[in-house]
């Protein structure tokens, strides 16, 4: 369905120089300074998968996005969309995509939203019978009617997001782009939003490719992600792999008698393990001890009895790393780095 082959997006713009003298001088100098915002991303989705493309701020999602859907061009490398090449049969491509940019609205600001569909339904030549069963399925799941004659301006942002997730799909488009659409959302209009895209993608199949800083939409909705940083692929699997691969890490909070006890004890020395599979915090105040440790190395018992056989011990809670946690690493340190 979709296929991303070795693209590249270079921003070239003229080199800024600072001061009002360096302002003259980049009028007149001709330097440039080339970004490459997408570094030679190669992946390929099958037909009904729901991905989830994602990385920190700045890393590339939205300008990959951009060149599969056409509104850029790639600066090397190809994008084939149902066998399209979205850059050069946009209208072609048109029809099998739908979008929606969660930043901004692709709808008609001063229009009665009525009005957008009418257009959209026109633009996309869509049969009266065909939006009305659109229509139908679009107003159960997003509940459209309670604003249908507003003008789009007057719409609160959830409102928006909801109008913008059903104009991207009156046309029945094979492929879904959403670019962040639950940003800004209060936590029940983002829970309609994912439920909306998952009924989509079941009853119609619909391949959805989905960027998002929210580790709940990936949760909810993706199977597989990837993970690019500095324009650069870094992962691409399954959500489970990466948990299993890199959520290795355990935290016990164990509330004691004797903290100094501990204190005074070298933990990872006694379980035999080195130092950075068992690394001990201390929470004076609420006489917690924290102990992260690698799950591959120690299982739970072993730390607790070790801890026990030094005092008394009065509560235990146990934490395992969750995706939030694994992708705030890898964001921060890049992927080889240990993650905990
Ligand atoms: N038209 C442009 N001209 C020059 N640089 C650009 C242009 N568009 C994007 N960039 C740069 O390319 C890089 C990637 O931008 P992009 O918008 O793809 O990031 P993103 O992953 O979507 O980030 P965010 O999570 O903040 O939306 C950034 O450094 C950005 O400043
Ligand atoms: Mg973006």
């Amino acid at each position: 369905m979709i296929e991303v082959n070795n693209i590249v997006k270079e921003f070239v713009s003229a080199k800024k120089y600072p001061g009002l003298k360096g302002a003259i001088k980049g009028l007149v100098s001709r330097e440039k300074v080339v970004k490459r915002a997408v570094d030679d991303i190669s992946f390929s989705i099958a037909d009904g998968e729901i991905v989830g493309y994602i990385g920190s701020n700045g890393a590339g999602k939205s300008t990959t996005i951009k060149m599969m859907t056409g509104i850029l061009n790639p600066t090397y490398g190809e994008c084939l969309i149902n066998g399209v090449n979205p850059c050069k049969n946009r209208k072609k491509n048109a029809q099998n995509i739908g979008v929606v940019f969660g930043q901004r609205t692709q709808l008609w600001w001063d229009l009665p939203l009525s009005e957008s569909f009418t257009i959209l339904k026109e633009i996309y030549k869509v049969s009266d019978e065909d939006y009305k069963e659109r229509m139908e399925f679009l107003n159960n799941v997003l509940e459209l009617n309670e604003f249908f004659d507003r003008p789009v301006r007057t719409l609160s942002l959830g409102q928006r997001m909801r109008a913008d997730l059903g104009a991207a799909l009156l046309h029945n488009p094979k492929v879904l782009y959403l670019d962040e659409p639950t940003i800004g959302l209060d936590l029940v209009v983002k829970d309609n939003i994912r439920n909306a895209i998952k009924e989509i993608n079941e009853k119609y199949n619909t391949t959805v490719i989905l960027t998002t800083h929210d580790i709940g939409d990936i949760e909810e909705l993706c199977s597989r992600i990837i993970i690019i940083d500095e324009g650069k692929k870094i992962y691409d699997g399954s959500l489970e792999e990466l948990k299993d691969t890199y959520g290795t890490k355990r935290k016990a909070y164990m509330e004691v008698k004797n903290m100094g006890a501990v204190k005074k004890t070298d933990l990872a020395e006694k379980l035999g393990v080195e130092r950075d599979d068992c690394v001990v915090e201390f929470d004076d105040e609420k006489k917690n001890v924290c102990v992260t440790f690698d799950k591959r190395k120690l299982q739970v018992p072993q730390v607790v009895n070790a801890v026990m056989e030094i005092t008394e011990m009065q509560d235990l809670k146990l934490q395992e790393t969750d995706l939030a946690d694994i992708v705030k690493e890898i964001y921060n340190h890049g992927f080889q780095a240990e993650l905990g």
